[in-house]
């Protein structure tokens, strides 16, 4: 008899087991320590009686930054600590990190090759693959900026670091897919590739 009870518990346990297997459901799922999964919170831009302004999306306290941004500085920013405008030329301490000026300069090819290339081309005229695309479609692209050009040539190291930082206008900023070193290797590499092009203007 006992057996047989055995027997029955099995095959009852077994089929629920495969009652749970791949099964969805709309239900919330039966969650016996609730821990932290059901507390009280507010969807996106929806209003607040808690704080005077009514708005539930909060601006983060001065001074915060999220763990993946660089606190802010001349490295990080590429300006002027004081605010008063752009660094000049890039920081010795970054040329050093990226193993010297030479170190800097093959990184930053390498970089530049990888994220610029597309749109900017090799020598820096703006006629990557991806402009020369879209006119052949009309796409009506904004056409890359000539890296040669006496402006950008004449722009402090700074101002290139934080156009490839935030982007400008119709070029996408590249601080989330290109560390911060990297940028100011991307910038050593620019002014050596402006060398390069002057005699070609
Ligand atoms: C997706 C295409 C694209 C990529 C990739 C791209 N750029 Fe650009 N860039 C542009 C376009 C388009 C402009 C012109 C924007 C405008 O005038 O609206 C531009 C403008 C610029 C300028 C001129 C800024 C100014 O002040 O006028 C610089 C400098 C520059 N890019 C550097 C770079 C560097 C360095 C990289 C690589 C990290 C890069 N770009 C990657 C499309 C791109």
């Amino acid at each position: 008899m006992t057996n047989l009870l055995r027997c029955f518990a099995a095959l009852s346990l077994g089929l629920v087991a495969a009652a749970c297997r791949g099964e969805t459901s709309a239900e919330s799922p039966i969650v016996p320590i609730r821990n932290m999964f059901h507390q009280q919170r507010y969807n996106p831009q929806s209003r607040s009686d808690f704080f005077a302004d009514h708005r539930s999306m909060r601006k983060p306290v001065a001074h915060t930054f999220a763990r993946e941004m660089e606190p802010s500085s001349e490295l990080a920013d590429g300006e002027l600590a004081d605010g008063s405008g752009y660094v000049m030329r890039t920081p010795d301490s970054v040329i050093g990190q990226l193993g010297g000026l030479d170190g800097a300069i093959a990184r930053g090819e390498q970089r530049f090759n990888i994220y610029c290339v597309p749109c900017h081309d090799r020598a820096g005229t703006g006629k990557g693959t991806v402009f020369v695309l879209s006119q052949k479609n009309n796409s009506g692209m904004v056409a890359p900026t000539n890296l040669n050009d006496d402006r950008i040539r004449h722009m402090p190291d700074g101002q290139l670091y934080a156009t490839i930082t935030h982007g400008v206008r119709n070029m996408p900023p590249y601080n989330y897919s290109i560390p911060a070193s990297d940028r100011w290797a991307i910038v050593s590499y620019v002014r050596a590739l402006e060398l390069s092009q002057a005699g070609e203007q």
